[in-house]
């Protein structure tokens, strides 16, 4: 995608330049991301992954938008991690950034609380329950209000800026009615509930709103498209043609027409499949092997620490399994990488102290000197090592209770270049729309999660390569630029006005 930006005059271009970056100029964009977190966040030196002052922002969100930055002259619009530091615009790893700065009060009441302990809970099916404060509310819209002003700032005449998640909302209504002239797209990464779910949140009506200011409301699965449009309709009385709102101003004009579509997100396919085959990478994913005892089957799940993800469900089957002799620790080892996530959010501290109590209780039953039955990663890392271990892996595991996408799973086949391997995915996950030939199952069914784990580990190889060839198909020709480039160009087109 071509895009430009000028330079401000002098007089608009304020700020110092951070000491570990580069300082990019104050510029008018004419393509602007804006989420949440940027690509990168403040790390202290000791912290694994550190360099310069910066590491990579945890989640499929920046997997997703990342390598698309990297080739546009547009600019990314975040908070950089570190609560109460100011940052300047800069540059890094070819991106110009814009953060935006949250005080410790609003990590605690828009972050920590608003977006993950009422939206995230709420929108995923309310897995755990949702808090429903008014402070965090209010936070959420003061915070709202603060993106689409660096927005404003920083956007040219007639830019395109594409709004990315549920922390944000708000910002697309802020936006229009700031700035008539923008072009504004909006997607949601996490599901979107339907509205006998969400009609539990008191501030419905001004969520939706806030999302119709958009042109484009974009969603990973139909299914959440149909849910957000339901919600239009019952609870500010849209109406709704073919997936279009005429969205009406204060005195009854139609303002403009906004849309909603699935456009299911995708991958760097290009990356992963570079390097699945380097020989460093192949060697460490044999290392990997060797480190666990060669066992005949690795198992894997790769997940942030997060009740979403069926962590608790995966951990139930694998230890009946090892009771009922279908596996033992000789044949069979588990690896579960949980990347750090959201940790002052009391549910995601309660499901830490479960998980690790279970992988200390299914370890201390089932280990013997020269095996472990769980390998527990709590950590965050590279790639290249992701990478090497999707390849040293037989067998995927990805029993999400509710996800928008899930790119673990889309990482991994396309990772497997020799069309090996066995992926078992959760029915809840966005991914299951597209994976047709994964194992797919529910993993609140526990003896049916049993049974898909032993199908994957018992696998013939004929049937293993023509699943994982048609899985990779489907992600090779839907790689993550093609959904980028998908939205924007659904966002460049001419609505024809249906006034009848
Ligand atoms: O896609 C869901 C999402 O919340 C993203 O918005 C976010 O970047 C990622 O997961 C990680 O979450 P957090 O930013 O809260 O660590």
């Amino acid at each position: 995608m071509h895009t430009t930006h000028r330079e401000k005059p002098d007089a608009e271009a304020g700020g110092q330049p951070t000491p570990e970056g580069n300082h990019a100029a104050a510029s008018l964009y004419d393509f602007m991301v804006v989420s949440n977190r940027l690509p990168v966040d403040r790390c202290a030196p000791e912290d694994s992954g550190c360099e310069d002052g910066w590491r990579r922002s945890p989640g499929g969100l920046v997997t997703a938008l990342a390598p698309m930055m990297t080739k546009t002259d547009g600019a990314w619009v975040g908070w950089h991690g570190a609560p109460d530091e100011t940052i300047t615009p800069f540059s890094h790893g070819g991106m110009d950034l814009v953060p935006v700065q949250l005080s410790n009060d609003d990590v605690e009441l828009y972050y920590e609380g608003f977006s993950n302990a009422t939206l995230w809970p709420l929108y995923h099916d309310v897995i755990a329950p949702p808090e429903f404060h008014r402070t965090w509310w209010d936070s959420y819209r003061k915070v709202n209000r603060r993106f689409a002003d660096a927005v404003v700032q920083h956007a040219d005449h007639g830019a395109t800026i594409w709004v990315q998640d549920y922390q944000l909302q708000l910002v697309p209504k802020m936006l229009r009615e700031a700035r008539p002239d923008l072009k504004i797209g909006f997607f949601n990464h996490i599901p979107f509930p339907p509205p006998e779910i969400f009609a539990q949140l008191p501030w419905r009506r001004a969520i939706i709103d806030g999302l119709l200011g958009a042109d484009l409301v974009g969603f990973q699965r139909s299914s959440d498209a149909g849910n957000f449009m339901r919600s239009a309709r019952r609870f500010l009385g849209a109406s709704v043609k073919q997936q279009q709102v005429h969205v009406k101003g204060a005195n009854g004009e139609t303002t403009h027409i906004a849309r909603a579509q699935a456009f299911p997100i995708s991958i760097d396919v290009k990356q992963i499949s570079e390097l699945a085959r380097k020989p460093e990478i192949i060697e460490r994913a044999q290392q990997i092997r060797r480190d666990l005892g060669s066992p005949k089957t690795i198992l894997l799940g790769v997940d942030r620490l997060d009740y979403t993800k069926g962590i608790r469900h995966r951990l139930k089957a694998y230890e009946e399994l090892l009771a009922d002799g279908k596996v033992t620790v000789e044949d069979a080892a588990l690896i579960q990488v949980a990347s750090p996530s959201r940790e002052r959010v009391e549910q995601y501290r309660l499901l830490r102290e479960e998980v690790e109590g279970t992988v200390g209780h299914i370890n201390g039953t089932y280990d013997t000197m020269q095996n472990t039955a769980v390998r527990y990663l709590h950590h965050s890392y590279p790639v290249e090592e992701m990478v090497a271990l999707y390849l040293a892996a037989d067998v995927m595991l990805v029993t999400a209770l509710r996800d928008g996408m899930n790119l673990v799973a889309k990482e991994y086949v396309t990772a497997r270049t020799n069309n090996d391997g066995a992926l078992v995915l959760s029915e809840f996950a966005g991914a299951a729309d597209q994976l047709k030939q994964a194992l797919v199952m529910n993993p609140h069914d526990i003896d049916g999660l049993k049974d898909t784990i032993m199908r994957a580990v018992d696998m013939q190889p004929a049937e293993a390569s023509r699943r994982m060839r048609s899985m990779r198909k489907q992600i090779l020709d839907h790689d993550v630029d093609l959904w980028s480039a998908d939205f924007l160009a659904a966002l460049k087109e001419k609505v024809v006005r249906d006034d009848s």
